[in-house]
């Protein structure tokens, strides 16, 4: 609304009332500091769809020469899970979560959450980890996983099982990590602070997630269900009441957030726009090509604080 002051001055009386609200309530809650990080993030703030983020390789570089996959060469993988176990899928995932991040796997002790089994425990081995602990609800998965890494010759000093829900059993033994692999599985849970609690319990210095992301430009979760029968559901210790558990699925932004409460920040997306440039289109992959699955790498950052108190 508009009118004219006893000066003869215009002012616009709604604007004004705005300001002064404004610097009232700015007043009456200054803006947040972290006691030992200085300002918080605006995180959960609206910023640009981040999921699948330009190539940052130059054309050629993840062409996979036929025969030469990882799959292609242990082929073992295809018959020991039933869950999206493609050739074209591993292939360019093993691409994504390990050949992208061969830098921090060299020499890391790994933790491997929902290791299934096992072909990103062997994967991470093979690229130069020291040892892997791997994490995994179904025993007959852990066993899949124990004779496929017997079968490619694996020292046993090299890995572990752990066999159980990941909420009760990490918590319980809280193995010790460089690295987190946290792949195909946020999307089983909506424990997301239980999750971080456990993977930031490892003291890890990086966290590498592949997961379902909500293609949003906020901080949302979707919330969904899952089935718990069936090797690649949810897998629960808890009693049920309908054969489903809820599920959520949260944008890139909501993973930042969540991180940063642990003490991380996003350190990279792998590179799914080279990758799929590279090598010839394939339907099982189509949720990365839409941005809505993405690779992402967390790193420990020391000026956010230590992890939340026991
Ligand atoms: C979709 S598969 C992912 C397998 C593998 N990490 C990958 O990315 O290819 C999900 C795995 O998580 C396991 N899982 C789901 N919820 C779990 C829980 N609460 N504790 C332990 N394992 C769980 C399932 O048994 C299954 O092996």
């Amino acid at each position: 609304m508009k009118s004219t002051s006893s000066a003869g001055r215009v002012i616009n009386k709604g604007r004004a009332r705005l300001k002064l609200r404004t610097r009232l309530r700015a007043f009456a809650h200054p803006a947040p500091a972290h006691p030992a990080n200085g300002a918080l993030p605006t995180l959960d703030a609206a910023g640009p769809v981040e999921s699948l983020p330009a190539r940052r390789t130059a054309p050629g570089s993840w062409t996979i020469a036929p025969g030469t996959g990882f799959i292609d060469q242990h082929p073992r993988f295809l018959d020991t899970s039933t869950t999206a176990a493609t050739r074209s899928r591993l292939n360019l995932r093993h691409e994504a979560i390990i050949t992208d991040n061969k830098d921090v796997l060299e020499g890391a002790r790994v933790l491997d959450i929902a290791s299934h089994d096992a072909r990103w425990t062997y994967a991470a081995l093979r690229a130069g980890a020291s040892h892997v602990t791997g994490a995994e609800g179904r025993p007959e998965l852990v066993a899949h996983a124990e004779e496929n890494l017997q079968h490619y010759g694996v020292d046993p000093d090299r890995y572990r099982f752990i066999v159980g829900d990941i909420f009760t059993t990490l918590d319980k033994e809280r193995p010790q990590a460089d690295v987190v692999l946290c792949l195909g599985f946020l999307y089983h849970t909506m424990r997301y602070d239980d999750v971080f609690h456990v993977m930031s319990q490892s003291n890890a210095e990086f966290l590498i997630l592949d997961t379902q992301v909500e293609p949003s430009r906020e901080a949302i979760l979707r919330v969904r269900t899952n089935g718990v029968v069936g090797q690649g559901s949810a897998f629960t210790d808890s009693p049920i009441h309908t054969g489903q558990v809820l599920v959520g699925r949260p944008s890139v932004r909501a993973l930042r957030t969540m991180a940063w409460v642990y003490g991380y920040r996003l350190d990279r997306f792998s590179d799914w726009s080279g990758i799929l440039e590279d090598n010839p289109p394939g339907r099982t992959v189509k949720v990365y090509r839409a941005g809505a699955r993405a690779t992402l790498r967390f790193k420990r950052d020391p000026s956010l604080g230590t992890p939340p108190e026991e």
